[in-house]
């Protein structure tokens, strides 16, 4: 695997690549849901890029920007064996020069849920992945239905902004306890991790009652903040129950595809889990067709 940790050293990569190129782009600290996200990349292009950054951008005043878990020698390893081609490594001067003045605001899609609690999280995010669009220039790019509202506000973006590349949406890999894996989850106590089984339980009981007929969204939602209230090690933030494809709100019964979104504060990281419904939807063709696609 080569590593490119330069503007330079990309484009000069990127410039002799003539088949289809997919990527990959990630904060670091991987794990199993980065890495099935490189191995659905490889089943569909000539050549996988990732790129490893903690985009400083994305990160609120408050937030763990410094202590954000890294580990750049793991990573490096575990892309290699997942089998991408290269990876690129910037350093945040190099994302950032001075006198860098541009941001990118995808003004509806980004302000409920995540972008309520986190101000300026999807300006970053958004910001940094048209970016990392325009040095690599991908096909098709690979993003996780765990972190739904972002494929929403991308998606978005890629329309608006007419990025010629496809965007694909893999399912959510969890653990052995079905906690949504995250490089956030080292952050959890023992009896945390084990506290934490109750997101994806709500999930599972909420999704349950969908797929025997209840269609009222204040049920359904109450359904869900009533199992993750009575954890006591969890502080709930959000139950959103919302259309799949255009994030908002649901108020009324409906035969959409819908989202169902919990965050929750499991001692001191916030955690986030998601399922579609119908629960079908659930794969990478299902969540790309209908996650974010207005
Ligand atoms: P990061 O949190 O490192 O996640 C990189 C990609 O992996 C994202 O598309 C995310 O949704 C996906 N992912 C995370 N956990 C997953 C899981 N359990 N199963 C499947 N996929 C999962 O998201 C970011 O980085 C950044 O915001 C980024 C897009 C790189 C921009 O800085």
């Amino acid at each position: 695997m080569k590593r490119l940790e330069t503007i330079e050293d990309l484009r000069a990569y990127r410039a002799a690549l003539h088949d289809s190129v997919g990527v990959v782009l990630t904060m670091g600290f991987l794990h199993e849901g980065h890495v099935s996200l490189v191995t659905a990349a490889r089943a569909e292009n000539d050549h996988v890029l990732a790129t490893i950054f903690v985009n400083p951008t994305q990160f609120g005043p408050h937030e763990d920007l410094s202590v954000y878990p890294r580990d750049l020698p793991r990573d490096l390893a575990m892309l290699q064996a997942a089998g991408v081609e290269a990876v690129f490594t910037p350093t945040p001067a190099m994302m950032y020069p001075p006198g860098s003045q541009t941001l990118i605001t995808v003004a509806v899609v980004s302000q409920e849920k995540e972008g309520g609690r986190r101000p300026g999280h999807f300006q970053g995010v958004a910001t940094v992945v048209a970016k990392f669009f325009n040095l690599i220039q991908p096909q098709r790019t690979y993003f996780g239905q765990k972190d739904a509202q972002q494929v929403a506000v991308i998606r978005r973006m890629v329309r608006d902004l007419d990025f010629p590349l496809e965007v694909r949406v893999g399912p959510i890999v969890r653990d052995i306890n079905h906690l949504a894996m995250s490089s956030r989850n080292v952050y959890l106590s023992s009896d945390e991790r084990q506290a934490a089984r109750v997101l994806y339980h709500a999930l599972q009981e909420t999704a349950a009652a969908y797929t025997s007929g209840e269609r009222q969204p204040d049920v359904l939602r109450e359904i869900a903040t009533h199992i993750i209230v009575a954890e006591p090690l969890a502080a709930l933030d959000y139950v959103s129950l919302a259309d799949a494809r255009t994030l908002t709100e649901q108020t009324t019964p409906t035969d959409r595809p819908l989202l169902l979104s919990i965050a929750a504060k499991i001692g001191h990281p916030r955690l986030l889990d998601n399922i579609l419904l119908p629960v079908a939807l659930n794969t990478l063709e299902g969540a790309t067709a209908v996650l974010g696609a207005e």
